[in-house]
């Protein structure tokens, strides 16, 4: 035990500590970084506001500096005994300083340490969560261009519905990864909140220069109530429900995915390298990457499921139940980036069949809704036309036709107005036909494919 440890009231009754219940270094030393940032700018403003000496100031500093490069060269000791990355590092400085190290932690808790340096974190990780799916999103503009031409049959209840261009249903997903971007980007707003300053929880005796920090740590707002900064989480709560939402994006993709690879679909193909093959059975090759991405979506659930629990019960202010948001956190962190990251490898090498897309999209009777439009442009009622082409279908199916294949009579025996021209309606016609805004016309998804790059690089500027 160093002499600071046998010294401190607070290192002494945290090493009494049994069993390392209490301990959480092995997962907050991921803050490592953060805590020194805020640390080193703590220190500065102490100095700016002669709380401390310059020659204080600097000591610190350097020691932070030096303790950081230990840490990243793994010339570091952790010490569980000193319970979390706060204490930790406060330690080392001051083996390597002396009691100069005790003048950091003043003018500060670490109820409004920890709460920074998770800002911090969080704030970072909505950073690469954006660009990442940024990057998704214009894989699958690429995508939608590459396969422009594409047909295939659109679905709903799993059934065959009516003809769709592959690069619109591509497109919905760029939809659904736009909206998690606006919630990220409101998570960040809500993150961007100093909280340094607040001390353990009535706010700080000292003259201090809170703009100064929030300035100095990228930080465009400051808490205006010190007890509720020290206990809020709520940026957290924030974080992982935008994180459960994207995921819920990503599984129904894989799923999707995963659907389209089947023998039934014969849609696309993965990439090989995201593809295993089976211990047993040769011909297999199975979409893990797609599967393992869909199943991690329920831990990402269960992160925010066990935040918001933990936080529901708690009196004002800090309590150390507050200590389990790291663990459900970083957990999220990592699947939510590690699965971007296999979504935008995966995505662009996938090939995609169009001659069986097209075959499908052929088939299930996808144009009876189109055939229903055309006996409304002569003149039938809707309702009444929905019922003749209702009969037809029947009909065609039951001798196992395509609407195509059925004679201008047969046609004329489910009513007289079907005339040759009924052989114009085909899945071409029928998805040229939907040229409203938001429709899947060739025409409309030019426009959206031309309007998501406009728009991404408006976001990069
Ligand atoms: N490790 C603690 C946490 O993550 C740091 C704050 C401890 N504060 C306290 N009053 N014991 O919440």
């Amino acid at each position: 035990m160093s002499s600071y440890e046998k010294e401190s009231p607070i290192i002494k009754q945290l090493s009494d500590k049994v069993g390392g219940f209490t301990v959480s270094i092995h997962y907050d030393r991921r803050l490592y970084k953060q805590d020194i940032k805020g640390s080193i700018v703590h220190a500065a403003m102490l100095c700016k506001q002669k709380i401390i000496t310059l020659a204080d100031r600097d000591a610190i500093q350097n020691g932070l500096i030096e303790i950081e490069v230990e840490i990243e060269t793994g010339s570091f000791t952790w010490k569980p005994e000193l319970e979390d990355i706060h204490m930790n590092i406060e330690s080392r400085l001051h083996e390597k300083i002396g009691p100069i190290a005790g003048k950091l932690h003043t003018a500060r808790s670490r109820n409004d340490q920890v709460s920074l340096d998770m800002r911090m974190f969080v704030k970072e990780s909505i950073d690469t969560v954006i660009s990442q799916l940024t990057t998704l999103q214009r894989i699958l503009l690429d995508l939608s261009s590459k396969y422009q031409d594409v047909i295939v049959p659109g679905y709903t209840h799993l059934q065959k519905a009516q003809p769709v261009l592959f690069a619109h249903h591509l497109l919905a997903y760029f939809q659904m990864f736009d909206r998690d971007k606006t919630r990220f980007r409101e998570a960040s707003q809500r993150t961007d909140v100093l909280p340094l300053g607040s001390g353990a929880l009535a706010g700080l005796p000292y003259d201090l220069d809170r703009n100064y920090v929030a300035e100095e740590l990228g930080f465009s707002n400051i808490s205006a109530n010190s007890m509720d900064a020290v206990s809020d989480r709520d940026f957290v709560i924030d974080y992982l429900s935008a994180a459960s939402i994207c995921m819920m994006h990503i599984s129904r993709f894989s799923e999707e995915l995963i659907l389209w690879t089947t023998e039934e679909f014969s849609l696309i193909k993965l990439p090989p390298e995201y593809t295993t093959g089976s211990s047993i059975m040769p011909q297999k090759r199975n979409p893990d990457f797609a599967e393992i991405s869909r199943g991690k979506t329920g831990r990402v659930y269960g992160n925010l499921v066990s935040m918001l629990t933990i936080l529901k019960g708690l009196p004002m202010t800090y309590n150390r139940d507050l200590q389990e948001d790291k663990e459900g956190f970083f957990d999220s962190h990592d699947t939510l980036t590690a699965v971007l990251e296999v979504f935008t490898g995966m995505l662009p090498g996938i090939y995609v069949n169009s001659d069986n897309a097209r075959q499908s999209a052929e088939g299930g009777m996808v144009l009876a809704t189109d055939l229903a439009d055309y006996l409304v442009a002569k003149g039938v009622p809707f309702r009444e036309a929905h019922g003749i082409i209702s009969n037809l279908s029947d009909y065609a199916s039951s001798l196992d036709k395509m609407f195509g294949e059925i004679s201008l009579e047969e046609y004329r025996k489910f009513s007289p107005i079907f005339e040759e021209d009924v052989y114009e309606v085909t899945v071409e016609s029928s998805i040229n036909a939907r040229n409203t805004i938001g429709g899947t016309s060739f025409n409309m998804v030019q426009q959206a494919i031309e309007r998501g790059y406009e728009q991404l690089k408006e976001s990069d500027d």
